[in-house]
């Protein structure tokens, strides 16, 4: 079985082919989280979706060529000792919590992600559905967002989003593994958090306040002079430098939202080669960098979910096989962090998968009913 028509891409290293991570944007987006059921039949269902994934894309896709449909499928840190057991990805670990004061980068359950890109929502729509069809009865949604391209590249706090991505090799060089873990050269990490907007409070906001809180013009997009950029700036504390060098992730964030009940948000989406650069983000987000100068975007949105997840090769999706034995159990996760901050501020492992999320909307709904 070929994967190339999920949009594969020849930039990843030439023994696996990556799954289409750095796709270009497009305007419509479902993100559905899901948890595999506990019962030992839940297993086989999940691994035949795996190596079925790429001709279910096409099915769909080549109804409409010019639609541009893709599909990232990626694994939480349980998931893949259930499923795959060892060898595992060196970096893959549930979501590190960081809280402080009022503000929490929330860890939620997930044990696969379906991150279905299109030019049309039906696109993404029909294929939810046969990849929820397909695993009836062996998981249960946790999260499920219809995402939308709004104006101008614009989220919903009305600032353009995405401009700073890297694009072409860089993006590859930012989200492909390669000699650091050889095993999973080509594979990649995501990070997804479900933020909420409290939009009165921030549009009461004049916009010059905006506009220092987010680093860049509303209008215009263009980057403010360090001269009158605070250090607490969105753009300052997700920019990281390793040895005077930037390290870049890839988003793909999407505005959500249902106005009829006050909903507004911004599904953020990062990939990686390593979960460590967007954890620093977050850290620096939520924490502050020095602690204490946090990003202000976080007096005005709260995270709701978060979870981390590796995304394999389409290679490594394709040879999976519904029979293969289950794993004996693994002793070699790395769960969690250490509290990078004394008192009140801390950041830690992900609390277990059954764990609440908090959250009366997100309710999970098994795909049995
Ligand atoms: C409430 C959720 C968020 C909103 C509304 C948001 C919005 C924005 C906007 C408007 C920009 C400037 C334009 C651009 O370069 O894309 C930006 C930049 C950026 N954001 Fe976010 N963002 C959110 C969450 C996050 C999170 C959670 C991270 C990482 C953990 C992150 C990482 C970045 C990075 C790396 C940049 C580019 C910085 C640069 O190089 O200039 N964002 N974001």
């Amino acid at each position: 079985m070929t994967s190339d028509l999920i949009g594969a891409q020849a930039s990843a290293p030439a023994e696996a082919v990556s799954q289409p991570v750095s796709a270009p944007l497009t305007s419509a987006a479902i993100f559905l989280v899901v948890t595999i059921n506990p019962d030992e039949e839940s297993r086989a269902p999940v691994l035949s979706m795996c190596a079925d994934l790429s001709a279910l894309v096409r099915s769909v896709g080549f109804r409409s060529p010019e639609g541009t449909l893709s599909c990232i499928m990626g694994f939480g840190s349980d998931a893949w000792d259930r499923l795959f057991g060892s060898p595992r990805p060196a970096e893959l670990h549930p979501f590190r919590e960081f809280r402080s004061g009022g503000r929490h980068a929330v860890s939620t359950p997930g044990d696969l992600i379906f991150h279905i890109r299109a030019r049309r929502m039906d696109l993404c729509f029909e294929l939810a559905t046969q990849i929820a069809a397909r695993l009836k009865g062996a998981v249960t949604t946790a999260d499920e967002v219809h995402g939308f391209r709004y104006f101008d590249e614009r989220d919903l706090l009305g600032f353009v989003d995405g401009t700073e991505n890297p694009t072409g090799s860089a993006a590859a060089d930012a989200v492909f593994i390669r000699d650091e873990d050889p095993a999973f050269a080509g594979g990649s990490y995501v990070i997804v958090q479900k933020y909420l907007h409290d939009l009165d409070a921030w549009n009461r906001l004049p916009t010059e306040a905006q506009e220092k809180i987010i680093g860049r013009t509303k209008v215009s997009d263009i980057e403010l002079d360090d001269s009158v950029k605070p250090t607490s700036a969105h753009n300052a504390l997700t920019t990281i430098e390793e040895n005077g060098r930037e390290i870049k992730i890839l988003r793909d964030n999407m505005p959500f939202g249902r106005p009829g009940h006050g909903e507004f948000g911004t599904y953020f989406i990062g990939y990686s080669r390593s979960p460590r650069t967007t954890e620093q983000m977050l850290e620096n987000m939520f924490i502050g960098r020095p602690a204490g100068n946090y990003d202000r975007i976080l007096d005005f949105s709260t995270a709701v979910t978060g979870s981390l997840f590796f995304i394999p090769t389409a290679t490594f999706l394709d040879n999976v096989s519904a029979d293969q034995p289950a794993p004996a159990p693994s002793s070699g996760t790395e769960k969690g962090a250490t509290a990078s901050k004394p008192g009140e501020t801390s950041a830690s492992a992900a609390p277990s998968k059954n764990g609440s999320l908090g959250v009366g909307s997100l309710k999970g709904e098994d795909f049995h009913e």
